[in-house]
């Protein structure tokens, strides 16, 4: 079956066209498109809610139509819409889920309303298939920090959370304060590459707790007293400026990698999936590594661990492999558990 997927839930406008065998579970991507508002939200140091939907607005109609043309397929071709019908800003994702339902509309064809989550606790199908029952997945992303333990599609408990910022939004708050533009994250994770994360002393919060739940707001006012005590970000040269990068970022997937471990022996679930864009971070990835004797880790391809729409059309196609019909009785949601 072939399905086009629309992710409009944050600040990149997302198409994507999967091929799926129901019986055997195989597929493959058509194709796939991003067009990221990051530049035009740089300007004000973070997603501007409004910007992003009238930016949603203009640029998913062409799109649909060019990636539906690259693959050289029809409305007639299409056997379902998958749409990110939350959490997400409200506004963002109504132009995505009034765009699917129109189509479906007209055009005679489903729409599924995705999780955006699942789509990223998912995300590793897209590349192989998914780890046996039951894993756990670390799903770091700007707006969530979550351990779940997945016993199925759709069988999803929450293990872990972060009490207050998300890793992402630690990564991109740290940034800031750095003097480094929005998104930080891949800002922090390039200059921690030439620094020293040992130069700058940073707290591991929560890691001594017996706990699976994280807290990042205390590293982030470690960080803005550490940048205050060396003059200010303005006076920071570049070499502390990667220093205190390097800090950061090893601090935060310390964190993030040593509790996920911790979920999986707990569980007894010795499989982990990471998901979201902080799952993009190569020392994450490295640090992660070191446990490979005791944790076979998963991990999507880097371009699928962002927001993208190839997650969101395989998250409906495992929904649909279990049997699940698609429902009209739904409406974006811009908060929504897993
Ligand atoms: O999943 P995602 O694309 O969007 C949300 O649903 O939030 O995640 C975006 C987050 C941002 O906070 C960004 O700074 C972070 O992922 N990020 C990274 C890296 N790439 C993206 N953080 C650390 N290292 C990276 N390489
Ligand atoms: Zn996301």
């Amino acid at each position: 079956m072939i399905i086009l997927a629309i992710e409009s839930s944050c600040d990149e406008t997302a198409t994507a066209l999967y091929d799926g065998d129901l019986a055997s579970g195989s597929g493959r991507i058509l194709g796939e498109c991003i067009a990221s508002q990051i530049e035009t939200h740089a300007r004000f140091g973070g997603v501007v809610p409004e910007v992003a939907s009238r930016e949603h607005l203009a640029a998913l109609p062409p799109m649909v139509d060019e990636i539906m043309q690259e693959a050289g397929l029809g409305w007639a071709d299409i056997d379902a819409i998958a749409v990110t019908a939350g959490p997400g800003l409200m506004g963002a994702l109504l132009v995505g889920v009034s765009y699917a339902r129109a189509a479906g509309a007209v055009h005679n064809i489903p729409v599924i309303p995705v999780h955006h989550m699942e789509g990223h606790l998912l995300a590793p199908g897209l590349s192989g298939e998914l780890p046996a029952f039951p894993f756990i997945t670390l799903l770091v992303s700007g707006g969530h920090t979550l351990l779940v333990r997945v016993d199925g599609i759709g069988a999803y408990s929450l293990i872990g959370q972060t009490l207050d910022d998300a890793a992402g939004e630690c990564f991109d708050k740290s940034a800031r304060l750095l003097g480094l533009p929005y998104p930080g994250g891949p800002e922090v994770a390039r200059l921690a590459l030439k620094g020293d994360a040992k130069r700058f002393k940073l707290p591991r919060p929560m890691l001594n707790k017996d706990n699976l739940d994280f807290s990042f707001s205390g590293l982030k006012t470690a960080v803005m007293y550490a940048v205050r005590k060396a003059g200010g970000s303005d006076a920071l040269d570049d070499t502390a400026r990667c220093d205190m990068a390097a800090a950061i970022e090893a601090s935060i997937c310390e964190v993030l990698v040593k509790k996920a471990v911790r979920a999986c022996r707990q569980q007894n679930a010795p499989r982990l999936v990471i998901a979201g864009g902080v799952a993009a971070n190569s020392s994450l990835r490295k640090l992660l590594a070191t446990y490979a004797d005791e944790v076979t880790v998963f991990l999507p391809e880097p371009k699928h661990c962002t927001d993208n729409a190839a997650m969101i059309a395989y998250a409906a196609f495992a929904r649909l492999r279990t049997g699940s019909e698609a429902s009209t009785d739904w409406d974006a949601r811009p908060r929504w558990p897993l």
